[in-house]
C-alpha cells in the first residue's frame, strides 16, 4: 500500500478539473481507507484565504461527489485542508507542506499535482524546487504535456532536472477506467480472440468518443488546446495503445510502456488530408473565443499502425464536443466473409461487417454483433448480437472512479498506468505533419456528428455509431 500519510500540493486547486475530479476524488480516498492519512494545500492564481479553499472544496463535494459527504467526513476533510495563493511565494509554500508534514507524527509522502495549462506548467516546477519541496517528492502531471514536439521535449528536460522520470506520473485518466484496462484482460486473459487479433481478420478499427458537453467554464483553455491535443494525443492515442499492442512480457510498469511505446513508434505520421477538424456553429461567439478562432471542436482522423500485425488495417478516430451522443466506444469490424453464398436481398452485407464493440462508459459493456436467420420461411438474415454488461454481473463492489484509482497509484509509486516521456514525444512527432498544416474547420451544427465530410474520410466503410 502506499504506507505513509500524503501531502499533496494541488496546484491549479481552484479549477475545473480539480472542483470536478481532484477535490471529490482526494475526498474518496481519505475517508475510504485506502492511504492512512492526507493533507491538501491548494496552490492556484486565486487570491483565497483556507476558509474560502474549503467554501470551494465544499461546493465541489456537494456538486460532484458521487457519495456524500456527512457533516462528520466534511468536517474531517474541511480540516485537512490549507491553501497558499501562487502570489505568496516559496516560502510560503515551503512552510505549509513542513506543517502539513508536522501534523502526523510519524514519516509522510509529498506528492505535488499540477491541474494546470501547458504554459503554466514549467513556471510550477520552477517554484517546487525553488520552495524545496521537489526532492523525494512524486509529482503528477496533468495532459497535454507540452503543445507539440518541440515544447514536449523541454517540458521533459526541464522536469527530468528537477525530478527524476520514476518520480513522474503523467496522468491519462482514460487508462484509470475500468473497461479501458478490461481491454488488457480480455485480450491477454482469453485464447478465443487472440488468433484473430490481426490484419488477417480485422477490417478496421473504431475509436469513437462522441460528448454532448460544451466548454462549461474551459473556453480559454479549450481555445488554446483544441479537440485533437485535449482528446486525441492524449487519451484516443492511449486507449489504441491498449487495443494494438503485442502482450507484454508480464504486466509489470515497464513490459508495458515498452509494448504500447512500440505501437506509437510504428504509427505513421498522421496525414492532414485523413484529418477532417470541426467546430460547432456558435462557438466563435462564446465567451473568451476569439471571434475568427480556428480552434477545432470536433476531429476525426484515419491513421495507421505500420507494423506487422495491423499493416493495412486502418484505425479512425472522432471526438468532439456539442454532438449528437454521449459515447465512449472501441468497435471493431472483422472481414466479410470472401464469398457470399446468400442471395441478394437476404438481408446479408446491408449493415456491414461483424463487429465487437467495448463501450467504455462507466458501466462496462461489450457487444459481439453477427448475421443470423430471422425465424420464418425462405433465408433471411438480420443482425443479431451477444451483450455483456458488467452491471448485470453483480460483480461491482467499491469502485474507485478513474482519477481516483490514479492518483492511489502515483501514491503508491506504481506506473502501470501512466504514460512515459517517450511514449508522449513519439505521439507529438506522429502529430507534426497535421500540426504544421492543418486542414481548416469545417462547421457542424450542435447535436449533430460533425461536419457532412466524416463520411467521406471513412468510406467505403461506415462510422458504427449512431447504433
Ligand atoms: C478530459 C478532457 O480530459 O476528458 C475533456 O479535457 C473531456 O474535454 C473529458 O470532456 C472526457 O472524460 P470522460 O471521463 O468524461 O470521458
Amino acid at each position: 500500500g502506499p504506507g505513509y500519510p500524503q501531502v499533496v500540493v494541488l496546484v491549479g486547486a481552484t479549477g475545473d478539473l480539480a472542483r470536478r475530479k481532484l477535490l471529490p476524488g482526494l475526498f474518496h480516498l481519505s475517508r475510504s481507507g485506502f492511504i492512512p492519512g492526507c493533507r491538501i494545500i491548494g496552490v492556484s492564481l486565486d487570491q483565497h484565504d483556507v476558509e474560502a479553499f474549503r467554501t470551494l472544496a465544499r461546493g465541489a463535494l456537494d456538486q460532484f461527489s458521487a457519495r456524500k459527504a456527512t457533516e462528520a467526513e466534511w468536517a474531517a476533510f474541511a480540516e485537512s485542508l490549507d491553501y497558499v495563493p501562487l502570489g505568496a511565494g516559496a516560502a510560503a509554500l515551503r512552510a505549509a507542506v513542513d506543517q502539513a508534514r508536522a501534523s502526523f507524527s510519524g514519516e509522510s509522502r509529498v506528492i505535488h499535482y499540477l491541474s494546470v495549462p501547458p504554459e503554466a506548467a514549467l513556471p510550477a516546477v520552477r517554484l517546487l524546487a525553488e520552495a524545496g519541496i521537489a526532492d523525494g517528492a512524486r509529482i503528477i502531471m496533468e495532459k497535454p504535456f507540452g503543445t507539440d514536439l518541440a515544447s514536449a521535449v523541454t517540458l521533459n528536460e526541464k522536469l527530468h532536472e528537477v525530478f527524476s522520470e520514476d518520480r513522474i506520473f503523467r496522468i491519462d485518466h482514460f487508462l484509470g477506467k475500468e473497461p479501458a484496462q478490461n481491454i488488457l484482460a480480455f485480450r491477454f486473459a482469453n485464447g478465443l480472440f487472440e488468433p484473430i487479433w490481426n490484419r488477417n481478420f480485422i477490417d478496421h478499427v473504431q475509436i469513437d468518443v462522441p460528448e454532448t458537453l460544451g466548454l462549461n467554464q474551459r473556453s480559454r483553455f479549450y481555445e488554446a488546446t483544441g479537440a485533437y491535443r485535449d482528446m486525441v494525443v492524449t487519451h484516443l492515442f492511449q486507449i489504441l495503445g491498449f487495443m494494438a499492442m503485442e502482450p507484454p512480457t508480464s504486466l509489470e510498469p515497464a513490459p508495458i510502456s515498452e509494448e504500447k511505446n512500440k505501437v506509437f513508434r510504428s504509427m505513421l505520421p498522421i496525414d492532414p488530408a485523413n484529418v477532417v477538424r470541426g467546430q460547432y456553429v456558435g462557438y466563435r461567439s462564446e465567451e473568451g473565443v476569439d471571434p475568427e478562432s480556428e480552434t477545432e471542436t470536433f476531429i476525426a482522423l484515419k491513421c495507421w499502425i505500420d507494423n506487422w500485425r495491423w499493416a493495412g488495417v486502418p484505425f479512425f478516430l472522432r471526438t468532439g464536443k456539442r454532438l449528437a451522443e454521449g459515447q465512449r466506444i472501441i468497435s471493431i469490424a472483422f472481414r466479410e466473409p470472401p464469398k457470399s453464398m446468400f442471395p441478394a436481398g437476404s438481408g446479408v452485407g446491408a449493415q456491414g461487417p461483424d463487429h465487437l464493440t467495448f463501450d467504455l462508459a462507466d458501466a462496462s459493456k461489450m457487444s459481439l454483433s453477427f448475421y443470423g436467420k430471422r425465424p420464418g420461411p425462405g433465408m433471411r438474415l438480420d443482425k443479431l448480437s451477444l451483450q455483456f454488461a458488467m452491471n448485470d454481473t453483480g460483480l461491482i463492489g467499491d469502485v474507485l472512479e478513474a482519477y481516483e484509482r490514479l492518483i492511489l497509484d502515483a501514491m503508491r509509486g506504481d506506473h502501470t498506468l501512466f504514460t512515459t516521456a517517450d511514449g508522449i514525444e513519439r505521439l507529438w512527432e506522429v502529430s507534426v505533419p497535421l500540426l504544421e498544416s492543418p486542414p481548416p474547420v469545417r462547421l457542424y451544427q450542435p447535436g449533430s456528428w460533425g461536419p457532412k465530410s466524416i463520411h467521406q474520410l471513412v468510406a467505403p466503410h461506415a462510422w458504427r455509431l449512431p447504433f
